[in-house]
């Protein structure tokens, strides 16, 4: 009987690729997922693609909610950057994707799963993490296995008539809600800049003078009202994608450092994570102590670490989940930023748990703040080093 395999289906180079060498060199019937994470693409063109492969079922599933919800809040509480960079929009999907693909993988009670994953990126760790997490059925991976190269690629998809746009013909391109990664061509040598085609979602050109303004209103770490407009979680990423990438705001162009040790050069078009995550951290700091802050940020940097580094199962991620949430509980309040050409600032912030305290800050008459009571902190706060610093001093005038 032949065997079946259930294949994550992009439609792109590399997944077409493999449903080919499933069904020519492991004699497979392959059933393809295709997963909306927000790329934008077009179920109807995938999964005529997917049909015109040869694949015995298609299925395109609707994870827009269930991704925002689940997987970029919570990111956006933990103020994910990797490398201070990087808003893990690939590294947040790849969890949930292949955990559809294991439901479906059950229903129709599949021999083995497969993924169109290199053995060079982070996307197999990712992968081949969460379906091990949730099944014992063979992986296979014909890129990984066969140390498969682009131009071999573009040659096997040349030979077996299957289609690929332009665009993925100069760069490699993985987008989503959270964010769009462009690797490759050109991009290849880290000292040449990025072409203007390159960007999809930023605009590099004709930037307007006139600065724009949003104002993003946090319940509990997430965003529920942009530009005093209600929107699901879904609806307000949308929103400001699109009007942040019109100021020109969200290209980031990084070094990388991956799972398995490559130095990358990443470029991405992030206009709604880099404002989110932002304007999220401004209010932080406006209501948490300094205390609150320092850990924090800690506990976000592991956070963000496992997560880039395809953990999203391990038991400790689930840990700093439960400090993250609970530390959520005072993140509520409006920040406001102005873009212009490109730059972003936040310009203003304002909550009811608010610990700035005006009439403590203030230089003018009215503050309430006694002054003659720093003195004795200043003293004790820095006696060690102090004391330190004078025992250096007469150790080396004695020498
Ligand atoms: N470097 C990013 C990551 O590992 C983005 C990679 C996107 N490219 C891709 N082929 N999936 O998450």
């Amino acid at each position: 009987m032949t065997q079946k395999g259930i294949l994550a289906f992009s439609g792109g180079l590399d997944t077409s690729v493999v449903v080919k060498y499933l069904q020519e060199e492991h004699d497979m019937d392959v059933i393809t997922v295709t997963v909306d994470v927000g790329q934008g693409d077009d179920h109807k063109k995938i999964s005529a693609k997917a049909k015109k492969l040869g694949v015995i079922k298609h299925y395109n599933i609707d994870a827009k909610k269930e991704f925002a919800e689940k997987f970029i809040f919570p990111s956006i509480k933990a103020n994910a950057l990797y490398q201070k960079k990087y808003c893990l929009a690939t590294a947040l999907a790849r969890p949930l994707i292949a955990e559809k693909v294991l439901e479906i993988a059950k229903k129709e009670k599949v021999s083995a799963l497969a993924h169109g994953c290199s053995g060079k990126g982070n996307d197999q760790v990712r992968f081949d993490i969460t379906l091990r997490s949730g099944s014992d059925l063979p992986i296979i991976a014909p890129i990984r296995d066969k140390n498969l190269d682009r131009e071999t690629e573009l040659k096997f998809a040349d030979k077996h008539g299957i289609q690929i746009d332009t665009v993925a013909k100069k760069f490699s391109i993985d987008q989503n809600l959270w964010g769009r990664a462009i690797e490759g061509g050109v991009l290849e040598n880290p000292y040449s800049e990025p072409p203007d085609d390159a960007f999809i979602w930023v605009k590099t050109k004709n930037l307007s003078d006139k600065a724009s303004y949003l104002e993003i209103k946090f319940e509990k770490g997430i965003p529920v009202e942009v530009d005093g407009k209600k929107l699901d979680a879904v609806k307000i990423i949308e929103y400001i994608n699109k009007k942040a990438g019109n100021a020109g705001v969200g290209i980031v162009d990084h070094i990388e450092d991956r799972v398995v040790g490559i130095k990358s050069r990443e470029v991405y078009e992030t206009p709604a994570a880099t404002c989110l995550i932002e304007a999220h951290q401004d209010l932080e700091k406006m209501v948490h102590t300094k205390h609150q802050n320092k850990f924090k940020s800690l506990i976000d940097d592991e956070w963000t670490y496992l997560v880039y580094s395809g953990l999203w199962q391990d038991p400790l991620k689930n840990d700093l989940d439960g400090f993250i949430e609970t530390s959520q509980r005072n993140v509520s309040g409006t920040v406001k930023l102005k873009m212009l050409k490109g730059s972003i600032r936040v310009v203003g912030r304002k909550s009811a748990n608010s610990l700035y305290n005006q009439e403590i800050a203030t230089y003018g008459t009215e503050s309430t703040f006694d002054q003659r009571l720093a003195k004795g902190f200043v003293e004790l706060w820095g006696m060690q080093s102090t004391e330190a610093n004078k025992l250096q001093k007469k150790r080396s005038t004695k020498t």
